[in-house]
């Protein structure tokens, strides 16, 4: 099968349901059991304001890569604090400063070092994905390339020139409750969506009463910081099955980084200086930190 052209894809109008804020109440809340009102490809526009909303296509040429990498990739699994829901996930790209995980500088996250093949996969995908962002909405891609820009974003962060992403997550079989991409710089996301033999796990808008079905090997592009987005609830009909979205995305934490280098140099500084507190509290010339 050839690669779809985007220039061809039909439009499909959609009807706002509920108000921003009325979406805000759902956020946290599980997803019910919709059934997909999207499977086929298109560009999906607001029917009053014309602006674009979603849109979602088959890349036959490339899932296998993508599924390749995917299902190499080692998982963790976190405990999401606000819903106690366990998640499998890993992240790419770049990862931001958090000093109280004792990471003190903006670098690649782990995979990119014990995955390098898988790593560089996503990482290719994250060009494929802003290419074709760029050629079915030009104006929102430049729009998104200046919010970043005005924010403060250094160039080196995005995952590569053309890419607007800093990083990303694979989520395997994640069932997400409403919510927005808090996280995230005012930029469209792009998510692939790898599957196999599994029922459900269709991404819903409220909003727009609005639910993709996410087939295997599809892309979906839409403003997750924007509208309120959830997962369905998903059942394996197989053993084997699985269900992995792959979510590109501009972190904001990255806003605060400086130049690698920087970062590299800063990073040492600040370990040294912890060092040299806590050497200093074990000989008891200083006082231990508090931790809150
Ligand atoms: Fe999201």
């Amino acid at each position: 099968m050839s690669q779809i052209k985007i220039a061809d894809l039909p439009i499909h109008r959609i009807k706002r349901v509920l108000s921003e804020e009325q979406a805000t109440e759902l956020v946290g809340t599980v997803v019910p059991d919709y059934e997909p009102t999207c499977n086929e490809a298109g560009i999906w526009i607001d029917d009053d304001t014309e602006e674009i909303v979603f849109v979602y296509f088959p890349m036959p040429d490339e899932v296998n890569i993508l599924r390749k990498a995917v299902l190499n990739i080692k998982y963790g699994e976190t405990i999401r604090q606000s819903t106690g829901l366990k998640n499998k996930s890993r992240t790419f790209g770049m990862a931001p400063r958090k000093i109280y995980q004792k990471r003190e500088s903006c670098r690649p996250t782990t995979l990119a070092q014990e995955q390098p093949m898988e790593h560089a996969v996503l990482v290719k995908f994250a060009e494929k994905f802003a290419d074709m962002y760029k050629e079915f909405a030009p104006h929102l891609y430049e729009n998104d390339k200046k919010n970043l820009a005005d924010a403060g974003l250094d160039d080196e962060w995005r995952m590569t020139d053309d890419a607007l992403w800093t990083s990303g997550v694979v989520n395997k079989s994640s069932t997400l409750p409403y919510h927005r991409d808090g996280f995230n710089f005012a930029t469209w996301s792009a998510m692939p969506v790898i599957r196999k033999n599994m029922a459900g796990g269709y991404l819903t808008i409220p909003e727009y009463n609005f639910t993709c079905s996410c087939r295997d090997g599809w892309v979906t592009f839409f403003a997750g910081y924007k509208y309120v987005h959830g997962v369905t609830p998903m059942s394996p009909k197989t053993k084997d099955a699985y269900r992995y979205s792959i979510v590109y995305y501009a972190l904001r934490g990255m806003k605060d980084c400086f130049t690698y280098a920087v970062e590299t140099a800063k990073a040492k500084e600040r370990r040294t200086a912890r060092e040299d507190k806590m050497a200093a509290v074990l000989k008891g010339e200083a006082e231990a930190p508090v931790f809150r």
